[in-house]
């Protein structure tokens, strides 16, 4: 007997992303993105590993997709790296680069697999951010065309279309606190990332609604602040300041049409924002059809007005408001395990912007590998107990009313973990980075049964 059903048609599926998984970087006329220069600066990612190489799948697709199809995936969701397809970042499109995501494209249908696809997972053309980057507002501009000629190959094939990934970690760690590409640290230009992605994002709308795109969307990772004393003014209020620049800052501009007046407020007290021109808001507020949820941990605070709290990502909280560190169980990220927290968020976002229906984009779990031979098949009892705490916590949100449509699993493979390069494993599947060997771990089986019983 399922004790867990989910609903028919729920969409089962995996993650990836281009720059962690593609290798290939000089192949095909692909121009260099921040990754290839963040990434071979010493001291930017650990042990100085870069996403030359990755997991080869940039040769080894049909190979990986004959995989996906065996584990039984309905639906994969990857990422376009935008510098296979216009090395510069705008002027000519390349048509090897555009191949393969048609090799791509072709392989997943022929084997019945429904593709994702995500338009930005954080690889912007170098020249761009010779440019400025997401500082500029051409650079959202520049992504509309970029998105078009991706509609223009793929449209006819591909059916739900995401604009970015997670713009938070490209604004706040990109150009906040540094610590992923391009590394910048300024608070104001983190502001301004913010706004130009989410035009990115409205621009793109319109581009691919032009080109006729049906389903159409972007990935956040909302996050569920909570006060680390829920008696506490001083704590509510540090949550509700974490809330407005990790979650309502890109919710209500993309569901409501505007940013939240206390985060005006609060971008205002550390930059002027000339750079919200009007019609912006409109632009970005355009409908979609489809938000993607990425979780992985909540996040506790508290508020400091002793000054001694640190800010990190958060331009301006620093001296208010305390980061609380994680408490046990941890996954190898050192991230909190609390599945009741993906419950909250879901139902949180669907009562606070109730239109549009949900998809978990992203949700696992990196645990350190348990046996030494590459040859058998690892048993990961950790991420089988992860993945099944989380997909309970998604069917309780189901069963109190939240419109959610699928879940894909991050990831499909080991893979590039950014900073962490390659000692962080998330997939449900173990590559073997000298031999590119893929073996399912136990969770790919275990998970394989879930699909196939459309619950646990
Ligand atoms: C998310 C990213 C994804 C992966 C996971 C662990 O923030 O979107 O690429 O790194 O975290």
């Amino acid at each position: 007997m399922t004790e867990f059903r989910f609903p028919d048609n729920f969409l089962w599926g995996a993650a990836t992303a281009a720059y962690q998984i593609e290798g290939a970087a000089r192949d095909d006329g692909r121009g260099e993105s921040i990754w290839d220069t963040f990434s071979r600066t010493p001291g930017k990612v650990h042990a100085g590993h870069t996403g030359d190489v990755a997991c080869d799948h940039y040769h080894r697709y049909a190979d990986d997709v004959a995989m996906m199809a065996e584990l039984g995936l309905q639906a994969y969701r990857f990422s376009v790296s935008w510098p296979r397809i216009q090395p510069d970042g705008s002027g000519p499109v390349n048509p090897r680069g555009l191949d393969f995501y048609d090799r791509l494209t072709d392989a997943l249908l022929g084997r019945g697999i429904d593709p994702i696809i995500t338009l930005y997972h954080w690889d912007l053309p170098q020249t761009l951010q010779d440019q400025g980057g997401w500082t500029k507002r051409d650079t959202a501009e520049h992504f509309a065309t970029y998105a078009s000629a991706m509609y223009a190959r793929l449209g006819d094939r591909v059916g739900t279309w995401t604009t970015l990934n997670e713009p938070w970690c490209s604004a706040y760690l990109g150009y906040g606190n540094g610590v992923h590409a391009p590394g910048v640290q300024d608070p104001g230009a983190a502001f301004s990332a913010v706004h130009h992605l989410l035009l990115a994002h409205g621009l793109a709308v319109q581009a691919l609604r032009a080109g006729g795109a049906g389903r159409v969307g972007v990935t956040l990772n909302p996050a569920d602040v909570r006060p680390a004393d829920p008696n506490s003014a001083a704590d509510a209020a540090a949550a509700r300041l974490v809330d407005g620049l990790h979650n309502r800052i890109f919710l209500d501009p993309l569901l409501v049409g505007g940013y939240p007046d206390d985060v005006r407020e609060h971008v205002a007290r550390i930059v002027e924002p000339t750079f919200i021109e009007d019609g912006d808001e409109k632009i970005i507020a355009a409908p979609i059809d489809l938000l993607g949820i990425n979780y992985y941990a909540p996040t506790y605070v508290a508020g400091r007005p002793d000054g001694a709290g640190g800010g990190g990502a958060y331009p301006g909280t620093e001296g208010a408001v305390q980061f609380l560190a994680p408490v046990g169980p941890l996954t190898d990220m050192g991230w909190m395990i609390e599945p009741a927290g993906l419950t909250r968020l879901l139902e949180r976002i669907a009562t606070d912007y109730p239109a549009v229906p949900l998809l978990i984009t992203e949700n696992g779990a990196a645990f350190p590998d348990k046996t030494a031979d590459p040859t058998t098949p690892l048993q990961d009892s950790d991420r089988i107990a992860y993945l099944d705490g989380h997909l309970r916590a998604a069917h309780e949100a189901i069963a109190r009313g939240v419109d959610l449509r699928g879940y894909l699993v991050w990831s499909l493979l080991d893979n590039f973990e950014w900073a962490e390069g390659y000692r962080k494993r998330f997939g449900i599947v173990h590559v073997d980075y000298l031999t590119q060997r893929r073996t399912p771990k136990s969770s790919a089986r275990w998970y394989q049964e879930v699909i196939s019983r459309n619950g646990l």
